[in-house]
């Protein structure tokens, strides 16, 4: 089925600029829309994007093999399948559940106050760049049980091996940056999981160095992957929905009003950031086999990429998609953290994000504790939402597989109101 513009491209600087803006039209027109510079196919209506998350067989995650082992230094839990998945997948999970999860939030909430303190009586905050990524970063590195002095350094080189992973053309340079990024944090990680070996403690390093399920226990390798798998899934989505969050309620007043009254809103309100704009917006699959959909066949070989974005906004999914709403009954709060989740944020199927339960307890606990504070919080006048979930060849090709967005948190010293600004 051809779009209404055969010119149309979702690599163009017009898709760019709007991507929500062009969503309607893909699922209705070009539901399998093929890109020819980079022969990938994009998938944009919920039910077709479920089939391929659900589908193992059919669509596997081949593509990480070049796409992010390079950097993980070893095999990667996405990768993976069959027992291998499910032993390493479950010992993921037990780091960040239970007594675990409890232990990790209230660090969470100790670390948010830390880093937010200065910056009350300055009155001025940028909720992403000096807040969101930061604590990111410090909860990860917590949770790993890695030292957070060296954030800075470890924050560098996750830069490096998430911008590998996101990127479909490097220069021979960027990519030796890349991969140089990795070499060191291997060098970084692998005494770390020795003396863990040595001496565990309760920390996430420290499981994966001791645990064995179903008679597996793991190499120094396939640890070392595991903890720069945590270390990139985990840190860059968690700080944008906090931010997304933020500019959702400060763009309906009357659900903001609500979730300060009643913060047990606070994870529906999340949910329904996680389906309306998910920071996650690209998942790639390869196709074993030709495959047919309503609006097209995919043929084996090809690189599928999942539109999450185009999928939690499908009509066919989703009543008033387009519209924010904490009180939407076909979410579902309860399930929307589980597998049984009704948006597609957390992906779904065998590869279903380990962290989501996690992902929530962290925002909702961060965002629990700005609300009051943050008590008149708006947008500074020429404030402009920037979403960039591309995949563009920008200068440089870079192929982002994450939205980008910027807000930033400004205020009043003298009444210790806090204001959104660009
Ligand atoms: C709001 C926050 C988050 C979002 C939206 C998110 C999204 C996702 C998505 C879409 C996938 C599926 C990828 C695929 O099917 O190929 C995934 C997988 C994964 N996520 Fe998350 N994630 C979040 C937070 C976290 C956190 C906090 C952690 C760690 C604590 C984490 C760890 C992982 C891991 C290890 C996988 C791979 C699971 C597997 O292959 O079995 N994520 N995530």
């Amino acid at each position: 089925m051809p779009m209404v513009d055969p010119r149309f491209s979702i690599l163009s600087e017009d898709f760019a600029a709007d991507p929500y803006r062009h969503f309607a039209r893909l699922r209705d027109e070009a539901p399998v829309h093929h890109e020819p510079a980079i022969d990938s196919y994009f998938l944009s209506r919920y039910r077709d994007v479920k089939r391929v998350l659900s589908d193992h067989d059919t669509f596997t995650t081949q593509t990480l093999q070049v796409r992010a082992e390079p950097v993980m230094r070893g095999p990667v839990l996405a990768r993976m399948t069959g027992a291998e998945h499910s032993a390493k997948r479950k010992i993921v999970v037990c780091g960040f559940t239970g007594p675990a999860l409890q232990e990790q939030i209230r660090a969470v909430r100790t670390k948010a106050a830390e880093l937010i303190a200065p910056f009350l009586p300055r009155g001025r905050l940028d909720l992403v760049n000096d807040f969101g990524r930061l604590l990111a970063v410090h909860v990860t590195l917590d949770v790993l049980g890695l030292d957070k002095k060296d954030w800075q350094q470890f924050a560098d080189w996750h830069r490096g091996v998430a911008e590998f992973i996101t990127s479909v053309v490097l220069t021979p340079e960027r990519r030796r940056h890349c991969l140089h990024c990795a070499e060191q944090l291997e060098a970084c990680l692998v005494p770390v999981i020795r003396q863990r070996r040595r001496h565990p403690g309760e920390d996430l390093i420290s499981r994966l160095c001791t645990a064995e399920f179903d008679g597996i226990a793991m190499s120094d390798r396939e640890v070392t992957a595991l903890i720069i798998n945590v270390l990139a899934a985990a840190t860059e989505p968690a700080d944008k929905t906090l931010a997304l969050l933020f500019k959702h309620l400060i763009d309906h007043p009357e659900q903001l009003a609500q979730v300060r009254r009643d913060p047990a809103l606070l994870p529906a309100a999340i949910a329904d950031t996680l389906r309306h704009t998910p920071p996650v917006q690209l998942v790639p699959r390869q196709a074993e086999r030709d495959t047919v959909f309503a609006g097209g066949t995919v043929p084996a070989g090809a690189t599928v990429f999942c539109m999450i974005g185009a999928a939690n906004r499908d009509p066919d999914a989703f009543a008033a998609p387009d519209t924010f709403d904490i009180h939407r009954p076909d979410l579902g709060t309860a399930r929307s953290f589980t597998a049984a989740a009704q948006h597609l944020a957390f992906g779904t199927g065998l590869h279903q994000c380990v962290g989501a339960a996690f992902a929530r307890a962290e925002i909702e606990t961060v965002a629990a504790m700005l609300l009051p504070q943050l008590d008149q919080v708006r947008f500074t006048p020429g404030f402009r939402y920037q979403v960039c979930l591309v995949p563009r060849f920008a200068p440089g090709g870079r192929f982002r597989l994450v939205e980008e967005t910027t807000l930033l948190v400004t205020g009043h010293p003298d009444d210790g109101n806090l204001e959104l600004v660009k």
